[in-house]
């Protein structure tokens, strides 16, 4: 079984202005991998902060894997691309490369996500976009493959 933490970034839903749906879609899916959602936060789209938590989540939580939810487009506030690539080690392309052409059979706005994923130590950390129906669609993409690579990385 993998530790799992589950981050929204969302300056409303850090302000308690939205009800964070995506999140239940992730945990929901999560659960039926009977993976443990040990840690969820919800956070604003501050880039010093969404890097803390990412480093947090990875050197003293020791997470197997972080999902985050939020962040990835175009807005001035979107932060959550640049944060992530400052904490991880090693990139993962074809896991966001996988959700971008997935997700363009369903909707041209997928080229607006700049998810990345990548590795910090023994913990994986891959950007979803912030819908829920984002999440959902990212995940019935990148689920498959992430067991044999969070054997291989544990
Ligand atoms: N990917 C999938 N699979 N389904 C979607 O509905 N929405 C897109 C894109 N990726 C979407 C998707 C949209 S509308 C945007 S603006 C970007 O993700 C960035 O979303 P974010 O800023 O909430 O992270």
């Amino acid at each position: 079984m993998f530790k799992v933490a589950v981050v929204t970034m969302s300056d409303k839903g850090a302000r308690g202005e939205r009800e964070d749906r995506s999140a239940g879609v992730i945990k929901e899916m999560v659960a039926k991998l009977n993976w443990a959602v040990v840690d969820y936060r919800v956070i604003p789209d501050d880039y010093d902060l969404i890097k803390e938590t990412l480093i947090d989540l990875v050197d003293h939580g020791k997470n197997d894997l972080i999902l985050t939810t939020g962040g990835t487009g175009l807005g001035p506030r979107d932060n959550t691309p640049e944060a992530t690539l400052a904490v991880i080690q090693r990139e993962v392309p074809g896991l966001a490369e996988a959700m971008r052409i997935e997700s363009l059979k369903k909707t041209n706005r997928a080229m607006l996500s700049r998810a990345v994923a990548g590795v910090r130590n023994r913990s994986l950390i891959v950007n979803l976009p912030g819908s829920p129906k984002g999440v959902r669609e990212c995940l019935d993409v990148i689920l498959p493959a992430l067991p044999h690579g969070l054997e291989i990385l544990t």
